[in-house]
């Protein structure tokens, strides 16, 4: 069930380039928080901002006694996004979460080599999918990409905690020059027969869209977590909409990415 709170900023740190990470007290959130959920985040003071604006949850904070915190990874767009980087420890922000559909994990009976791809802000659920994965995660393989290496903030993180981290920048100023989708496709040809492989994706639109094209060719699973504008976070102004790939009849034709997503399978939606 979200939560509707105020809640105080614990911890704000500049990671270069205009990302931030910003930890926020919230217990029950953070206890309940699924990997590719989201929280609609907003000032203390509503009047400095109307509408709540959706942050994937990054990170969950324990203490000896539980969760006690989470954080979300930010980067600086718009008047939202900048007034969030002010804020300082003690600072009261108006959470609404967790919201949404998160990552669905592979079923230890089920089991799939993971392969995680991100671009740029579209790292920001995979943390918490780490933690989340356990073990598991020794597995998992990481292709991160950016426009150039400052758009890599959290590679660092991946590194000790996963299989094999792939970084790409457009400029080639950090690992491959291109695109995530050539490591992708080698990934995906090199994919074990054995154990198979599911791919976790999340990202801007076209980069979604040649995964789910590279994933759907093979039919190999592949989850999408998608960043629509969004107004209210809660399936009320249908501001988010995606087409259906296969609409049961009229009324059918459209999905709400942030009740029914924000992570859809593949097979579910048209980009
Ligand atoms: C489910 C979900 C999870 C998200 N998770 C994260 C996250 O973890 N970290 C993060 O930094 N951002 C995330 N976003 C995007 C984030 O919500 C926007 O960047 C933020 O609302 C911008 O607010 P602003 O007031 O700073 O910018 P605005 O002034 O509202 O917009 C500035 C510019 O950014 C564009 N923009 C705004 N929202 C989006 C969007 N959703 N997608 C693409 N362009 C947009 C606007 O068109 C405009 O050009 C997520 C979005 C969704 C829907
Ligand atoms: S954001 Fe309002 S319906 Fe999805």
């Amino acid at each position: 069930m979200p939560e509707n709170i105020t809640a105080q900023v614990e911890e704000q740190q500049a990671l270069g380039g205009d990302y931030h990470l910003l930890r926020i007290a919230g217990p029950t959130i953070a206890a309940a928080a699924r990997a590719g959920q989201f929280v609609m985040l907003g000032l203390g003071d509503p009047g400095e901002m109307l509408i709540r604006r959706p942050f994937s949850i990054a990170r969950v904070i324990e203490s000896a006694e539980g969760p006690v915190a989470f954080e979300i990874l930010y980067k600086v767009v718009g008047r939202g996004t900048l007034a969030f980087s002010r804020l300082r420890p003690g600072a009261a922000m108006s959470v609404l979460g967790p919201l949404g559909r998160g990552f669905w994990l592979p079923a230890p009976e089920a089991p799939c080599r993971p392969i995680l791809v991100a671009g740029g802000i579209g790292i920001a659920p995979f943390p918490l999918f780490v933690q989340q994965l356990g073990p598991a995660a020794r597995h998992a393989e990481v292709i991160y990409g950016g426009r150039s290496a400052v758009d890599l903030p959290l590679a660092q993180w991946f590194e000790p905690r996963c299989g094999t981290l792939t970084l790409a920048t457009e400029d080639g100023t950090e690992g491959l020059r291109g695109r995530i989708t050539a490591p992708l496709e080698q990934a995906l040809d090199r994919a074990d027969e054995q154990e198979g492989s599911c791919v976790f994706a999340c990202g801007p639109h076209p980069m979604l869209a040649a995964v789910a094209r590279l994933c759907l060719e093979r039919q190999i699973p592949c989850q999408l977590a998608l960043e629509e504008t969004m107004a209210c976070g809660f399936g009320v102004c249908l501001g988010c909409v995606v087409p259906r790939r296969h609409p049961t009849d009229a009324f059918d034709r459209f999905a709400r990415v942030c009740t029914e997503g924000p992570v859809f399978d593949a097979r579910e939606i048209v980009l």
